[in-house]
């Protein structure tokens, strides 16, 4: 099926800087005319990737002509090493400031990629080529970039926008079915928080979203025009209420889960998917508005293979020490992101401790 314009790009504004992000089969030839006009205009380019990518994109990957360097796939990529390694590539391959990145990969190297570019000679422009749903929807866009240390995740990095976004959904086509899921996590929690019409889509659509779906590249747009829209609001999340920090919904207990069952126990949006109804519960027990939600939202992170509570049972003492440290480093306060209805998201800092362990128990933590 022809795509309509609409579904193909997405012109963003943000700050001074603007981009665009490109979807489905118009972001190949989109690629494609950068790579060349990079080329004819005499600037040099890098691709970083990761090993996985490597291995099943081949083609995605020759159309740059030049070697990439490939890190080994997974979050300890996401490290203080690979980011020196990345500098030195840069270094090697003879990169001025009119020099550029390619981040061929999912939100790992999108991120490890962005911070190498945005500290490489104070700041060189870099593309986004994200290859995981959880990238396409999220991690390319909105300007975050970083690397974890022994401290905890994401503790350095950079606002650094991206100068250009292909999002081939064609790629998806290698990606494990874990990690679709895991990424469809995220597609749900912008119906939740900020589109109802989306959220009504996922859920009464006769076949769930696979790869090759024809409405895909359109629902992807759908997720990144209501995240850069969010994000022109609040770019540096400083809102004290709503603002980028909506984007965090169901988070505080994913970060909390996947700290405490250990780093790769759950796929970040497994343990998302399990925060989201945890948010919905807590809006339920606070008594707002537009409640119950939760009979409407499980069925659809089912759909997808999400997980809706804990695979195994985890201390709910070392859950909540794992919010606590989060708060501690992050925001100083345990902000919750809560909803009024399907498509209402609100932010909530005072939610009594006995009621988030009351939560983690009926979650299957003891
Ligand atoms: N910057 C942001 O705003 C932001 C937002 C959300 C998440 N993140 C970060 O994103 C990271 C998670 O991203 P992710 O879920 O994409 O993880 P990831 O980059 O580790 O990718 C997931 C897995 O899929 C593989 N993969 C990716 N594309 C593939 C393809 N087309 N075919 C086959 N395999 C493929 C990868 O090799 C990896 O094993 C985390 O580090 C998180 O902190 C950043």
């Amino acid at each position: 099926m022809a795509e309509s314009r609409e579904a193909q790009r997405l012109d963003v504004a943000a700050g001074a800087h603007a981009y665009t992000i490109h979807f489905g089969g118009a972001a190949e030839r989109a690629l494609n005319a950068q790579t060349r006009a990079l080329r004819d205009g005499g600037s040099r380019f890098a691709v970083i990737t990761d090993s996985n990518v490597a291995r099943v994109q081949g083609n995605l990957l020759d159309r740059f002509a030049c070697e990439p360097l490939v890190l080994p796939a997974g979050e300890p990529s996401k490290s203080t090493e690979s980011v020196a390694r990345a500098w030195d590539w840069l270094c090697e391959a003879r990169l001025d400031r009119t020099g550029s990145v390619f981040a061929v990969g999912g939100g790992v190297i999108g991120d490890l990629a962005g911070f190498a570019a945005a500290t490489y000679l104070r700041g060189i422009r870099y593309f986004q080529v994200p290859t995981s749903l959880l990238a396409m929807v999220d991690s390319s866009v909105g300007g975050k970039t970083g690397i974890n240390t022994g401290f905890g995740k994401n503790l350095v990095g950079a606002f650094w926008q991206p100068s250009g976004v292909f999002a081939v959904t064609d790629v998806l086509h290698t990606l494990p079915a874990r990690e679709f899921a895991a990424g469809m996590a995220e597609v749900i929690k912008y119906g939740m928080l900020a589109d109802r019409p989306l959220f009504d889509r996922l859920a009464k659509a006769p076949e769930p979203l696979q790869p090759g779906s024809a409405g895909l590249p359109e629902v992807i747009r759908r997720c990144c025009e209501l995240k850069t829209g969010i994000v022109a609001g609040d770019e540096r999340e400083t809102a004290s209420t709503g603002g980028r920090a909506l984007l965090n919904l169901g988070h505080t207990f994913a970060h909390a889960i996947e700290n405490t069952a250990g780093y790769g126990t759950y796929v970040h949006g497994e343990a998302v998917a399990i925060g989201l109804l945890m948010a919905c519960r807590l809006s339920e027990e606070l008594e707002l508005p537009g409640q119950p939600v939760s009979p409407e939202v499980a069925p659809v992170l089912a759909r997808y293979n999400l997980p809706l509570r804990l695979r195994e049972p985890l201390a709910i003492d070392s859950l909540m020490a794992a919010m606590e440290r989060d708060k501690k480093v992050r925001d100083q306060r345990l902000r919750f992101v809560v909803l009024e209805s399907i498509g209402r998201a609100v932010t909530h800092d005072r939610v009594p401790e006995a009621l988030i362990r009351e939560l983690w128990s009926e979650f299957g933590a003891t």
